[in-house]
């Protein structure tokens, strides 16, 4: 197998774009991936301050070597979730990769600072565990970028991730999650600008970046996340991938080019409607936010 840039020996192949990298031009193809996603999508404009949310896996701690190679202003931000060992140990890869770099990484612990974990949370709310934590993980990367004057947020959802979710969203035509499903949502009604620069890029695409790159991340999933139903599609579609190479890239961007606009009425509707939380001042449609009520929730247990 052959380098398709320079003839020299490969260390992966890419069949969605069929070809074959060297470690050297492999790297450059990713840094190239997110360049031209950002300017396809206008995420990022020059001088902008960005703050990448790191959860210590692949993907993000990728996505902020990637920025900070293309040249961006680009902090890094964890959050202690309170999820045992699992918290412990990615957080210490987040440090550690913002130390080896030389970059600055804002953190939050939703324990030390709101009084609770996800896993107590999730049972006082009577949600999913990834429900209240993707709930307490967007209000905290939001109030993070407003508080430290960031223009934007960066976060690492992948082709495999934005493909997963938007199957599911199909699957039971929940046609408010489709019109928001976008690789960029604008700042305004009180929201930063939200932008995922990795779309362009496959979770395999990941693994090997930070292999090459000599960035160590946590290599387990959640232990809350097992057999949740969005790892249940990204196996579906795996399958159908593996029998037509292509077929996720063809079924987001379909989404994006074609579709996409015919739901956005209904999300920037819902926009219109938000106000400030009494609590907090985040933006929600009713007096107080859904996370302060979780706070709240998690407190009385
Ligand atoms: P997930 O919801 O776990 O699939 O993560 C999606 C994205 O959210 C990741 O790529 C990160 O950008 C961000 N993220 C996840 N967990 C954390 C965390 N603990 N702290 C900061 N950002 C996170
Ligand atoms: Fe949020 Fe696992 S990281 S539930
Ligand atoms: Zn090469
Ligand atoms: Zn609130």
């Amino acid at each position: 197998m052959k380098c398709t840039v320079c003839r020299g020996p490969a260390v992966i192949d890419v069949r969605r774009h069929n070809a074959n990298f060297c470690a050297e031009h492999f790297a450059k193809h990713c840094r190239e991936q997110v360049g031209r996603a950002i300017h396809q999508f206008d995420m990022v404009h020059p001088g902008e301050r960005v703050l990448v949310a790191v959860s210590g896996g692949k993907d993000s701690l990728a996505l902020w070597d990637i920025l900070l190679d293309l040249g961006y202003h680009a902090d890094g931000f964890y959050i202690g979730l309170g999820i045992g060992e699992y918290s412990d140990e990615s957080g210490s890869y987040a440090r550690a990769f913002a130390e080896r770099r030389g970059a600055t990484l804002v953190e939050a612990d939703l324990p030390g600072d709101f009084g609770f974990d996800v896993p107590t949370g999730s049972l006082a709310a009577r949600r999913a565990p990834c429900s209240a934590c993707g709930l307490s993980k967007r209000h905290l990367f939001d109030r993070a970028a407003i508080d430290g004057g960031y223009d934007v947020v960066a976060t690492g959802h992948n082709l495999d991730d934005e493909a997963a979710v938007l199957f599911g969203n199909v699957l039971r035509w929940s046609t408010d999650y489709l019109g928001r499903q976008h690789p960029v949502l604008p700042e305004g009604h009180g929201f930063p600008r939200k932008v995922k620069p990795l779309v362009r890029l496959g979770e395999r695409e990941m693994a090997a970046y930070c292999v090459i790159r000599g960035i160590d991340y946590i290599v387990e999933e959640c232990p809350m996340a097992a057999g949740n139903r969005h790892l249940g599609y990204k196996e579906v579609l795996n399958e159908v991938e593996a029998q037509s190479p292509g077929t996720k890239n063809a079924f987001y961007f379909g989404f994006l080019e074609r579709a996409s606009h015919l739901f956005t009425p209904e999300a920037e509707a819902e926009q219109l409607e938000l106000r400030p939380c009494e609590r907090c001042g985040a933006p929600t449609p009713n007096d107080v936010c859904a996370f302060c009520m979780l706070v709240e929730r998690a407190a009385r247990r």
